[in-house]
């Protein structure tokens, strides 16, 4: 953790944020890539139906504007102002009502309410370990039994200077295989929908399409 001259401490988190605020404010996002495959085979294909979604981390508003297009009522939410007002512009150009609200998945205080769908594309996988737990524990209110969610996360072994990395800077780095399984399983029956080795910095991903279990512990 990094100290300012007045005495206030930086953390990795708020550099986080620091980061998507310029991103969104300045410049085109890398992965400004429109809707996502596997959520758009799962609408078109007709396993999510229409119903109360929210996408959590909603960044270019891609996926939320495509569930509004697709009949679904639709709340989106991130912590970047930026994002939000890049959404809001996004959504008023795509004639679609989306409830846009700036908000902290690892501490929420806006976002109310229970949804039928979820969808986080790449935000978890994001988190330092302390922050994937406060995401559980706010997420985890927002849904109710029978949810479903769909997440997609890097994912992949990490090689060894990569261990050596993350372990210096105290980054949590990708998903490892299996932890996906491990975090959420005690709440939710998970589907991996695809995993995917990739070349480059960015050495694979994973989706999948999770439903809610009755209770914690139980089959569905
Ligand atoms: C890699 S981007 C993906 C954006 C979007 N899901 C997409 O696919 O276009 C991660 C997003 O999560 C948001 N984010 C990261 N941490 C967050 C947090 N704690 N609460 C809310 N949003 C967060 C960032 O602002 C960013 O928009």
């Amino acid at each position: 953790m990094a100290k300012r001259n007045d005495g206030i401490k930086i953390t990795g988190r708020q550099r986080m944020k620091w980061f998507y605020e310029f991103i969104y404010g300045k410049m085109r996002a890398p992965w400004d890539l429109g809707p996502r495959k596997e959520l758009v085979e799962a609408v078109e294909g007709g396993r999510i139906q229409p119903c109360r979604a929210i996408d959590l981390g909603c960044g270019t508003a891609s996926n939320a504007i495509f569930l509004a297009q697709h009949g679904f009522d639709v709340t989106g939410t991130d912590y970047s102002p930026a994002a939000i007002a890049l959404c809001q512009q996004r959504g008023a150009a795509a004639g679609v009502t989306v409830n846009w609200i700036e908000d902290n998945l690892t501490e929420l205080r806006r976002v109310r309410g229970t949804f039928d769908f979820l969808v986080d594309w790449g935000v978890y996988d994001d988190l330092n370990l302390r922050d994937r737990r406060a995401y559980l524990r706010n997420v985890l209110p927002l849904t109710h039994a029978h949810s479903r969610f769909l997440i997609y996360v890097h994912q992949w072994p990490l090689r060894w200077w990569e261990r050596l990395l993350y372990r210096l800077f105290g980054v949590a780095g990708p998903m490892q295989p299996g932890e996906v399984e491990a975090n959420f399983g005690p709440h939710f029956a998970i589907e991996k929908l695809v995993e995917r080795t990739l070349t480059g910095y960015i050495a694979g991903e994973a989706v999948y399409l999770m439903a809610r279990k009755v209770r914690a512990g139980a089959d569905v």
